[in-house]
């Protein structure tokens, strides 16, 4: 049974069992509604990550999409996924007192271990009207134990960093809310101000990482990230060149985890 509730100028609909709370939002983007929907479900039969890959979303996590209509030049739409980063990073950093930090472009991660990733996809829905689903998955209190061994090894929990169990209804509030701040602050053509938080919560700038894109891997060093949210790698030979879409890990050194 769906449940509405209205929060900050947010819709939430709450449900027990969806596809995935991104699809389920671009329906309602496809159906005209207006910006503000938040769609956020117990759990997901097929929740998608990125490059797509499954997202398990067993009951237990917290999974929610945002309907969004940006009045943004795309050069800006593509700064969500960071704002929406940077977001949560705040909110366990301040509220559960949680090392976090983001890896770029989508994942949160602490002590090195992902406890959240974000999924945005935009949608043009008729012709002049783009829609942007912000997907967010929390790992709170499911079990991570019947995940596949190589998801468990780079995965945590909320619950079992903090020692005690996640509300996740609180949780979504206190994501909605900071995301609400940084998101009017980026429509109010301030990106730049969340871009310095980004650099700031994103530790591999300055590190030599693995590059690993569609095509190719390479090895570089971490730089930057512009403003428009591109990773701005440098190769040995010193050239540089800005990076949209990528798995990109800190390379570690020998005996480290
Ligand atoms: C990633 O790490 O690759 C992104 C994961 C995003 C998962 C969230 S859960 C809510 C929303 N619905 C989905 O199907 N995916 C996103």
């Amino acid at each position: 049974m769906a449940i509405a509730a209205d929060y900050l100028g947010f819709t939430i609909i709450s449900l027990d069992e969806v596809t995935s709370t991104n699809d389920l939002a671009r329906e309602y983007a496809k159906n005209n509604c207006q910006a503000g929907f938040v769609i956020t479900a117990k759990r997901q039969t097929k929740g998608r990550g990125r490059r797509g890959r499954s997202w398990h979303s067993e009951s237990g996590g917290l999974y929610f999409s945002i309907l969004l209509k940006p009045d943004l030049p795309p050069a800006q739409v593509s700064l969500l996924t960071l704002t929406a980063g940077a977001a949560v990073v705040e909110v366990l950093r301040e509220y559960y007192q949680l090392p976090a930090e983001l890896k770029w472009p989508n994942d949160v991660l602490v002590t090195g271990k992902k406890v959240a990733g974000i999924l945005c996809e935009g949608l043009f829905h008729n012709t002049d009207s783009f829609a942007v689903i912000v997907g967010i998955g929390v790992n709170t209190n499911q079990p991570l134990a019947g995940l596949p061994e190589e998801i468990q090894a780079a995965a945590a929990s909320l619950s079992t960093l903090t020692g005690v169990p996640v509300d996740n209804d609180l949780l979504l509030r206190q994501i909605l809310a900071r995301f609400h701040n940084c998101y009017q602050t980026v429509l109010s053509g301030c990106g730049c101000l969340i871009l310095d938080r980004v650099k700031q919560y994103t530790s591999m700038l300055g590190k030599i990482v693995n590059v690993t894109t569609e095509t190719t891997v390479f090895t570089a060093k971490a730089c930057d990230i512009n403003e428009h949210g591109a990773l701005i790698v440098e190769r040995q030979d010193g050239s540089r060149e800005a990076i949209w879409a990528a798995d990109v890990s800190i390379r570690l050194m020998k005996g480290e985890d």
